[in-house]
């Protein structure tokens, strides 16, 4: 397996990959996935065909994780982990300090992944994927010290 930035060519797998993975009402749109492709920083994680994929900005100090996504016939293999890891490395050479994600209270999966790679749980934000679909929203620093200011 090989983690790759993400190209427009890759398009049709992320949409079909976030399609298998988030329901129809939490998926990204695809106009939504094809602007963070072309906006924002995208990893394909691949052996001959693309099997996860992770993506993400930075806005200053700041880094923000938008989705990741692993077929679920690949998960349990490190993909979820390599991903992420490689993103935390490209957001530290953007200048990033401390990344934010939020996910769904009830996906214990992943939020052991992020607690592993050393995610703190901050707070909890009510309704945040519709009423009563609340999330944790999580945080971890890239460097000792200070957290940048918000
Ligand atoms: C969450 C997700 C990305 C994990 O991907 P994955 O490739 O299976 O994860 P990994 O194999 O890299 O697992 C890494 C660690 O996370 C933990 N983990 C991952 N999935 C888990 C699960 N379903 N239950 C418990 N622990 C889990 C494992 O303990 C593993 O620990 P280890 O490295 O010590 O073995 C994948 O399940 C997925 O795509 N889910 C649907 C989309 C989603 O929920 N994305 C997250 C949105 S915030």
């Amino acid at each position: 397996m090989r983690i790759r930035r993400a190209e427009a060519r890759d398009l049709p797998s992320i949409l079909a990959i976030e399609k298998t993975c988030f329901s129809r009402e939490v998926a990204f749109p695809p106009e939504i996935t094809t602007f963070l492709l072309e906006e924002a920083t995208a990893l394909v994680a691949e052996d001959a065909d693309a099997a996860g994929f992770v993506i993400g900005f930075v806005n200053g100090e700041w880094a923000k994780v938008v989705t990741l996504d692993v077929l679920p016939e690949r998960r349990g293999e490190g993909m979820g982990r390599r991903l992420m890891e490689a993103l935390e490395r490209e957001f530290a050479s953007q200048g990033a300090r401390a990344i934010l994600l939020e996910v769904a209270v009830e996906n214990r999966g992943a939020i052991d992944l992020y607690a592993k790679l050393e995610y703190s749980e901050i707070a909890l934000i009510e309704d945040y994927y519709g009423p009563g679909k609340d999330a944790l929203l999580m945080m971890k620093r890239l460097q000792e010290g200070g957290a940048p200011t918000p």
